[in-house]
This record gives C-alpha cells, structure tokens and sequence, in this order.
C-alpha cells in the first residue's frame, strides 16, 4: 500500500526521501513522488517531482531536474482512484500546500461537489480534495494549523496524511486515522514515515501515533493532539537495530533471503513460546498474558487475510484436535459484514504480519465492540492490532520485505501450534507425556527447515518445469489442505501462473475436469495416517495424465515409487508440525518458478505488503 516519508531537517532533505521511499518499496507501489519546500530568492516555493512506475523513475526525474530543501515529503502510491498515472501520483498540490495521504478518503465526492464552485480539480483521486480543503480554509482566514485540524475533522474513512505548506517552511503536518503512521525523532530534525523501516536509516526513536491523533512538527519540537484537539504526550519507543538491517545481504531477492532465514526465525518463535529445557509450552504468566484462559473457552475465532488465513486454517485443526476447542476460521473481509453469531465465552485471534492489514483491524475491532476478549498474534507488536487488542502475542520473524510471505507463516504456524498445545494442556486434553513429545518435536523443526533448504537445486530444476504452464494444482489433507492453498497462492502472486490448492479429496467432485495430460498437479502427502487417502487421490489425477510433483517424506517415497512424476523428500517429520517443514519446499518451488520467469519476485505486480484499505 501507499508509503508516506517526510522531513522538517537541518540540512538537504530529497536524498534521504528517496533513500526512506526505497525502504518503502516492499509495501508495493505503482508510481512514487516527493515536494520539496525551495528557498528561492522570493521567499520559499513547493515543487514536485513524480514518476510513474518504479522509483528509479523517479530519481531519473531528479537528476534531470534537480530540487532541493530542508523540508519535503515523499510518497509511493499504491492506486485506488484513478490510474497509476503521473498526474495521479502524490504529492498533490493545491495553493500552497502539498499533501501525501495513505488510505482512502470515504466521503471524498461529497466534498469535491462541495468545493466544486471554488476549486478546480487535477486528478481523479480521493486525496486531491485534501488539499483543497487545507488551502480553502487558509484562504478563509485559517492559520495553516488550524486550517489542517479543521480539515481533518470533515474527513470520513481511513488515512495517514503527511502535508508541507509554503510560508510555512519549518512545519511538518501529520494525522492518522485508520492508516498507521510514525514519527522519527532527530538531532535537529524531525521525521513522519508509514513505519519504522521507513525511518530506520533516519532515527531509532520513534512514535507511533494513535488512532485519530494529528501532529506538528518544528526541526526542534513535537506537538501531538488527539482527536479531540487535545495536547498529548504519547511514549517514544526505542526500535531494534534490526530494523535497520532489513538489507538483502547477497541474496537475488529479499524472499530468497527470507526463506532462508527460516531456521533462525522459527527459532526465535518458539523461543518465545516453548520451555524447551523442561520439554513444556511456556505457561501464560511467562508469557506476559497473564488472564489469558483456554480452559474455560467454549470458542476460538481466527481471523486473517491471505497466507495469515491459511496458518488459520491449519491451526483450526491443531485447536480441535489437541485442545478439543471449537475454533472458526474467518476470511476477516466477509466476517463482520456476514454478521457472524459470537458467543460471549470466546475468544477472536487476529492473525496478521503486518498487524494493519485493515479488514482483519476492522474484524478485531467488530469483535471487541460484541464483547469478546481479543488477541493479535503479529509480526510488528507497535503495530495497531497489537495496541489494541487483549492479549498481543509476537512471532519473532523479523521485518518481512518480500511481498510473498515466508518466514511470517511459518513463525505464525509454530506460535499458533504452540498455542494449541497450552490450551490442551490447560484444558486437560494433553498430558504431561503427550506435552513433551510435542514440544520436542517443535524443537527439531529449525533442523528439519536447514534439512529441506538443501533440497533447492532438486527444486529448481523442477520450478523451471513448472514455469511452462498455464495452470497448476496443489492438493493435501488435513493439515496439508491448508498448506495446498498457501502453495497455489505463492506461486499465482509471484510467477503469475494461474494455480489453485484442494483439499484431496475433493477434486472428483468437480475441478478433476481440468486435468488433462501434462497437467501439473503437487501433492502435500508425508507418510501419516492421511497418507494412503491422498495418494489414492493423487492416482486419481495421474491416471487422468496429471505431472504429479509429490512431496513426501523417505516412507511416503517407497511407498509410492515410480508413481509421481518427481518425488522431493523431506526429512522425517512429527505430523502436528509437518506443515511448518513442508512450508519450505512450496516457497522455493514457487520462487524458482517466478525467477525462471523473470517477475518481479519482490514486488510482484498489482500487490501491496501491508493492504491497508478494506
Ligand atoms: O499483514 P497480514 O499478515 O495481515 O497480511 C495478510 C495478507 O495480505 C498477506 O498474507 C498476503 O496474502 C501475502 N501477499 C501473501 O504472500
């Protein structure tokens, strides 16, 4: 989605926007800009510069026509209005001020036609009326800050603004509502940036704003208001180095990287989670969730978009069958429209990355407004889900570049597994027996994830395969269903070849029409007490002239010899955690496929990181 970078500096202000706009790439974009207050000998003048496409476009722009200053903001804009066209492309301008917005603007028609008579519009967005309504507002005799208060006040819907005005060359307006944004604070200057690794090169202090608050910022000073135009102070936050070291190292591709961290991240996780000296889930006192109570749940509510969906619906089985915990999994953009019944005695877990994905907010939000207890299991515990949930529970993984998740699902899959097991241990439905074999088991799967990295030259070479279709097939059982969905949508957002997961047993009931000979099919099948099921599902598809890819483990690999079309076996695997290993061999697949068609693995088109509009 849209990234926001501003700076009220000391000193020349457009590298180090570009510099943060790069940092921002990962969110997703299709055309960048900055404005730039100029000192010119008349007093200070905004100008912009704007690209569509990629940011180098944007600093071959700047280098044909250089613009520089201490004071500037900078934007990618993911497109909603209007096509990714330059004349789109924020900073917009109207009068003296210059204005960046992330999320959408609901009411934005209404208020067009209202300035229509007075105004004349440039763009087809919903941000350009924005800017307008700041500079009308001044012209009416408003200040620029109380012009920027007023504005905010007439706006309905979700955003983050970061604005410049000219005149007013030392002041940085922000606002958040619905859009996350932060502040970066300086030696002498101040930042605003949609999130810290926008900020990372430029301070490690940082504050996020909370819902509804606006804010202005001098090169020495933060002023911060609530919605209600109330001072407030709101805390600093130190952010880890590691922010700052979301580099990609020698790797092609952040996601290559990011598989590959994969050992290291799920260590991480259940280092938070699990006891492993004493063989144990950690309890929820260590955990710092103190009032978080499985045993007297009647009901678990997941919800979740996209691949944090899928590690929702794997986990819907770890709940029932280790905790005998009713659970639901909800895709969160048709949960509160579908007006779900709740009963009071549960619980909504929000899976998310980013913990900003705006439809599971809204979600957790429609949950806590019926009364339910709320949890947030994030990647980034500053993030919104985690402020305003219950219970925040982190996964470790580390800041995720990649579009395409990978270390994220897994961390989210060895949390939410090693939440089951406490809430089977809480509820008596795990003894201390079964508690040690699970918990050993997650403990040798950092091992088995380096064990099955090694399989990526076998990979590649079948990913190049794989690359010449049109349309694949992934299947699984179980746990692995879930996992069939996460692999077709790996390799649809990255090498665009259209793919779609089943649950195996399903595809006789209707899209085995579609195999055809040559028809690339995968199949998910370690050797558990599924495995017979699902290779007769497999025979069903290869004897319809189906390419069958098996992934399955050295018993799963005798057992089927000579049947699959190309066998990758992964090492021996506890079946609770098996999806967390068999993660590895479906993101290199779709990787390698991506790479041997040349997509932008990264920024995979039409696709944003953080989705931040519903
Ligand atoms: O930040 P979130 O986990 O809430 O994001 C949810 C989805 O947008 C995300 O998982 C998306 O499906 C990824 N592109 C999948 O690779």
């Amino acid at each position: 989605m849209c990234g926001i970078i501003g700076i009220v500096g000391n000193q020349a202000v457009t590298d180090r926007l570009i510099e943060g706009l790069k940092r921002l790439e990962y969110r997703g974009y299709d055309s960048a800009g900055i404005a730039i207050m100029e000192n010119a000998v008349s007093g200070s003048v905004l100008s912009r510069r704007r690209a569509e496409g990629k940011i180098h476009n944007l600093v071959e722009r700047v280098a044909k026509e250089p613009v520089d200053g201490n004071l500037g903001i900078a934007h990618t804009r993911w497109a909603t209005h209007g096509i990714a066209n330059e004349n789109n492309a924020h900073p917009h301008f109207a009068g003296r001020v210059g204005l960046v917005h992330n999320g959408i603007i609901e009411n934005f028609t209404q208020l067009r036609d209202g300035l229509k008579k007075v105004r004349k519009f440039q763009t087809q967005t919903d941000t350009e009326v924005v800017a307008h309504l700041i500079d009308e507002a001044m012209k009416n005799g408003a200040s620029a800050q109380e012009a920027f208060a007023k504005t905010i006040g007439q706006l309905t819907g979700a955003f983050a603004l970061g604005v410049v005005i000219e005149g007013e060359d030392q002041q940085l307006f922000a606002a958040r509502r619905g859009s996350p944004l932060a502040i970066g604070l300086g030696d002498g200057e101040n930042y605003i940036g949609s999130d810290a690794i926008a900020l990372a090169s430029l301070s490690q202090k940082i504050i996020y704003l909370e819902e509804g608050d606006w804010a202005v910022l001098t090169t020495d000073s933060v002023k911060i208001f609530d919605a209600d135009n109330a001072p407030v102070e709101r805390p600093i936050t130190m952010v880890s180095g590691s922010l700052a070291a979301a580099e990609k190292g020698n790797y092609k591709h952040y996601m290559l990287k990011e598989i590959y961290e994969q050992p290291e991240t799920v260590g991480r996780t259940l280092t938070h989670y699990i006891d492993a000296f004493n063989h144990r889930v950690k309890t929820p006192e260590e955990l710092e969730l103190e009032t978080l109570d499985f045993k007297n749940l009647e009901r678990v509510t997941l919800i979740a978009c996209g691949t944090a969906a899928y590690a929702a619906y794997v986990a819907k089985y770890w709940f029932e069958q280790l905790a005998d915990l009713p659970t639901d999994v909800d895709i969160a953009s048709e949960f509160r429209y579908r007006r779900p019944a709740l009963s009071q005695n549960s619980m909504a877990i929000a899976v998310s990355q980013s913990g900003e994905t705006a439809d599971t907010l809204a979600a957790l939000r429609y949950c806590q407004k019926k009364g339910l207890k709320t949890a947030a299991l994030v990647n980034q515990m500053t993030s919104t889900m985690a402020r305003e949930s219950d219970y925040a529970m982190p996964i470790n993984a580390g800041p995720e570049i990649g579009v395409a998740s990978t270390k994220a699902f897994t961390s989210q899959l060895t949390a939410l597994l090693s939440l089951a097991i406490s809430s089977g241990v809480q509820r008596g439905h795990i003894d201390k027996k079964r508690e040690t074999e699970l918990t050993d088991a997650l403990t040798q799967i950092p091992r088995l994830i380096t064990e099955t990295l090694a399989l990526e030259p076998e990979i590649e070479t079948l990913a190049h395969d794989l690359s010449k279709t049109e349309n694949a097939f992934y299947m699984g059982r179980g746990v692995h269903f879930p996992l069939a969905l996460e692999g077709a949508l790996k390799l649809k957002e990255i090498s665009y070849i259209h793919a779609e997961g089943y649950a195996a047993g399903e595809l006789k009931h209707g899209p085995i029409a579609l195999i055809e000979e040559g028809t690339p099919v995968v199949v998910i099948a370690p050797y558990d007490e599924l495995f017979e099921k699902t290779v007769s599902n497999m025979q069903e598809v290869a004897t319809r002239g189906a390419k069958i890819t098996l992934i399955t483990d050295e018993k799963g690999a005798a057992h089927t010899a000579g049947m699959a079309h190309a066998t990758l076996v992964c090492p021996e695997t506890q079946s609770e955690s098996a999806p967390i290993v068999y993660a590895i061999p479906i993101q290199l697949l779709a990787y390698h496929a991506a790479v041997h068609l040349g997509t932008d693995v990264d920024q995979p088109r039409n696709l944003a990181k953080s989705v931040t509009v519903e």
